[in-house]
């Protein structure tokens, strides 16, 4: 089993290339094959197998039990967790044949995001919907990075804090903000900021971002692994 320290953040990505293999099919619960068998189009379908096998296997190493016997439970606003208060906290995200669990100890608050910088799209037309003055100065007027990059950096960040907080979309995206200067990532809210720490892990086109912070509010750090669906089954 592994044992998590408990100032330590474990972050896991995944690349999903190819099919998933059949087996991992089996690892889901029937609700999970339910929704699987719901996508309409393949990429979609194995991506959410991928990123719900990547999910049971690497949350069966740390709790001992089998991946196909995890039982999980969501907070109102759908947050999922593993129920009793010593089982590790994860959260998941999962984008374009991309995938990324992140795993703590049961005292942290916990949220991962990650997202594809070169996207196309309309990711202007969302700057002002999405972001503060602070934030939509940051993107527009940045000099160290290109502004789509810096979108997305800021994207992230937000995703992962209201994810973190297991209210999701229910978190007005304009109540709280990310400054970002250099590599110091500062949060700003009227809400209780002290002890939240964030992480930006750019890995190949995507934007990964860690938000995290314990019950003692005290200094954590990640340690970043990829895995990979076939040797891991
Ligand atoms: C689910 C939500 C929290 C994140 O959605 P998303 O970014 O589209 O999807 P991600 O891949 O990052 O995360 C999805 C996973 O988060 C988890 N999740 C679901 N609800 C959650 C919640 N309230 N809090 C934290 N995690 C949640 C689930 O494991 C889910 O996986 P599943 O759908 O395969 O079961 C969504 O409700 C949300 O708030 N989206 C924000 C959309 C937005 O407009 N953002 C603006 C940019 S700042």
């Amino acid at each position: 089993m592994i044992l998590l320290p408990p100032d330590t953040v474990h972050l896991y990505w995944l690349r999903c290339q190819a099919a998933p293999p059949d087996e991992c099919l089996r690892l889901l619960s029937e609700e999970e094959r339910e929704r699987y068998h719901r996508f309409r189009f393949e990429k979609d379908r194995n991506l959410f197998l991928s990123a719900h096998a990547a999910k049971r296997l690497l949350l069966a190493r740390y709790t001992g039990t089998p991946p196909e016997q995890l039982q999980f439970a969501c907070n109102a606003y759908g947050k999922p967790h593993l129920p009793g208060n010593d089982a590790p906290v994860f959260n998941l995200s999962h984008t374009r044949g991309f995938v990324v669990v992140a795993i703590a100890g049961p005292s942290f608050e916990l949220g991962v995001d990650t997202e594809d910088s070169q996207r196309g799209g309309n990711w202007r037309d969302l700057i002002t919907r999405v972001f503060t003055p602070g934030e939509q100065e940051q993107i527009l007027h940045c000099l160290q990075a290109d502004p789509q990059a810096r979108f997305f950096e800021l994207w992230t960040l937000k995703e992962a804090y209201s994810k973190a907080k297991g209210l999701g979309l229910s978190l007005p995206l304009q109540s709280f903000s990310f400054q970002l200067d250099g590599d110091r990532i500062e949060l700003q809210t009227n809400d209780d900021a002290a002890g939240w720490q964030f992480e930006l892990h750019p890995n190949g086109v995507f934007r990964i971002a860690l938000a995290a912070r314990n019950q003692k509010r005290t200094p954590w750090r990640s340690k970043l692994r990829e895995m990979s669906l076939l040797l891991d089954l």
